[in-house]
């Protein structure tokens, strides 16, 4: 079966002083999360699409849902977790209480619910490769140089920039095994794990590439609300 897991269980607390998650902030009259999820709900692939929202927000995210249409039986809304990989492992949990033992061929679409540009092609080649090779990354060619500073003062190093990805999501696994792998790291490997990719990286397992776009910007910073809402305008003065 296939499942999306829409990640909206963040704060976003780097979006400075706003009345709420930077998810449910409006993007051209509707919020971030609802142009995220309707790109989903238009895939007919998805068996379910579940919403992962901080506890005191599941009813503010259902009634979005319901404002904007998209309130539908295979659409339900979780709680998250309080780290983004604990909102993964709480959507997962979910699909298994729900249908019982998973399968390989379970897979997990996971998608920042703040990345609200991505396309249908993205989900699609998501779809394939996940089930082909049970885990998958969505990344750009890296734009700048990466300078790496071990110390945040001084370069430790500069990699090849041809060789260099930006992470983006969707990121898809094989439900069954990234719990198994995720379940093998102990406390000291989890806190340290800032990428869901990197538990099969970590392991030594294979993560397919899926080429993402420029412009499935993950909005962060109210500079990123701006750049999200020239994007939109750009694409309706088509
Ligand atoms: N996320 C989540 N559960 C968490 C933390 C983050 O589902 N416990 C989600 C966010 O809602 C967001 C995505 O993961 O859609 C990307 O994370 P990020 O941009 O870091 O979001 P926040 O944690 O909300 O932002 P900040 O770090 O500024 O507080």
């Amino acid at each position: 079966m296939i499942y999306a897991g829409i990640l909206a269980g963040g704060q976003g607390t780097r979006m400075g002083n706003v009345p709420m998650p930077k998810q449910f902030l409006l993007l051209n009259d509707k919020p971030i999360l609802v142009h995220t999820v309707e790109k989903f709900v238009l895939n007919p692939r998805f068996n379910k699409v579940i919403i992962a929202s901080p506890k005191e927000w599941i009813n503010y995210t259902q009634d979005i849902l319901k404002k904007f249409q998209i309130d539908l039986p295979n659409v339900v809304v979780i709680e998250g977790g309080s780290e983004r990989n604990d909102t993964i492992m709480n959507i997962i949990n979910y699909v298994e209480k729900e249908n019982g033992d998973l399968s390989e061929d379970d897979i997990l679409v996971t998608h920042d619910a703040v990345r609200p540009f991505l396309t249908h092609r993205i989900i699609e080649e998501n779809i394939e490769m996940g089930l082909k090779y049970g885990a998958v990354d969505t990344t750009i060619q890296a734009i700048d140089t990466i300078v790496e500073s071990a110390d945040n003062d001084f370069i430790s190093d500069i990699p090849r920039r041809d060789i260099m990805h930006q992470g983006q999501t969707p990121q898809t696994f094989s439900m069954k095994t990234i719990k198994e792998l995720y379940n093998e790291l102990s406390k000291e490997e989890k806190e340290i794990l800032t990428d869901a990719c990197k538990v099969f990286t970590m392991k030594g397992r294979k993560v397919k590439l899926v080429k993402g776009e420029i412009f499935n910007i993950k909005i962060t910073t109210p500079y990123d609300l701006n750049v999200a809402n020239s994007i939109i305008k750009g694409s309706l003065d088509k």
